[in-house]
């Protein structure tokens, strides 16, 4: 990263399950680091925390919750990390996220509860600069290798989170970038699609961290 006042820059990336996000961050974080930037990657939910484990085992149906109770556990699973996402960006380090606040918005709104209560426990949460929303049909995506493994992978479900996704998208904004990239194309076109968006990023971006919907 270049000197002077810069931080580094908050990625996310978001999308139905099967949309290629995992892929497509390993690749971002191969040619990031390629490109000589300092960077981290994180992916929500983060399973290996005390309240993640909670949630890896609900979304394998191996328990129960209340749709409000895992809700709000995904929302403290980004909360218990904000500070040192905050902290990584402010010592020049890029931030790449698989998944964040706006899955907690989709996941939750979709399974019906209202969308504003959705967005409540995010608000102030450290916002990207950018996010990526890889956009794929719920048909093409029930088509690929492992789909079907975790609770939420059913295409009706799958065709309401996109539907929230949209909205998300339409509502986001100028400030904090919400970007559409076709994830039905082929998965090199993908990648290039999004080395275009974040390269212009890797140098770092100018003022503070700001802050989710406030
Ligand atoms: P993953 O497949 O990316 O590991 O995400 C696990 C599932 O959890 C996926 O179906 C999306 C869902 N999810 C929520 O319902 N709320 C959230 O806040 C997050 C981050 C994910
Ligand atoms: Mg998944």
């Amino acid at each position: 990263m270049s000197a002077g006042n810069k931080r580094g820059a908050f990625i996310v990336m978001e999308g139905l399950d099967r949309s290629g996000k995992s892929t497509q961050a390993a690749r971002l974080l191969e040619r990031l680091q390629r490109a000589d930037a300092r960077v981290k990657l994180l992916k929500f939910p983060d399973r290996t925390t005390g309240i993640g484990i909670t949630i890896d085992s609900y979304l394998r149906s191996e328990s129960e919750l209340d749709d409000r109770a895992i809700h709000l556990l995904f929302s403290a699973n980004r909360w218990e990390l904000a500070s040192s996402i905050e902290e990584s960006l402010r010592a020049g380090s890029t931030v790449l996220c698989d998944r964040y606040a706006f899955s907690g918005i989709a996941f939750s709104a979709a399974k019906g509860l209202p969308y504003e209560w959705c967005r409540a426990p995010d608000i102030s949460l450290p916002a990207p600069d950018v996010t990526i929303f890889l956009d794929i049909t719920p048909e093409k995506a029930k088509q690929r290798g492992g789909y079907g493994e975790e609770r939420y992978e059913k295409e009706e479900m799958q065709r309401m989170v996109r539907e929230v996704f949209q909205r998300i998208g339409s509502e986001t904004s100028r400030e904090q970038r919400w970007v559409v990239v076709d994830a039905g194309q082929d998965i090199d076109l993908v990648t290039e699609d999004i080395w275009r968006i974040v390269e212009p990023l890797v140098s770092g971006v100018l003022g503070p961290v700001t802050r989710l919907w406030e």
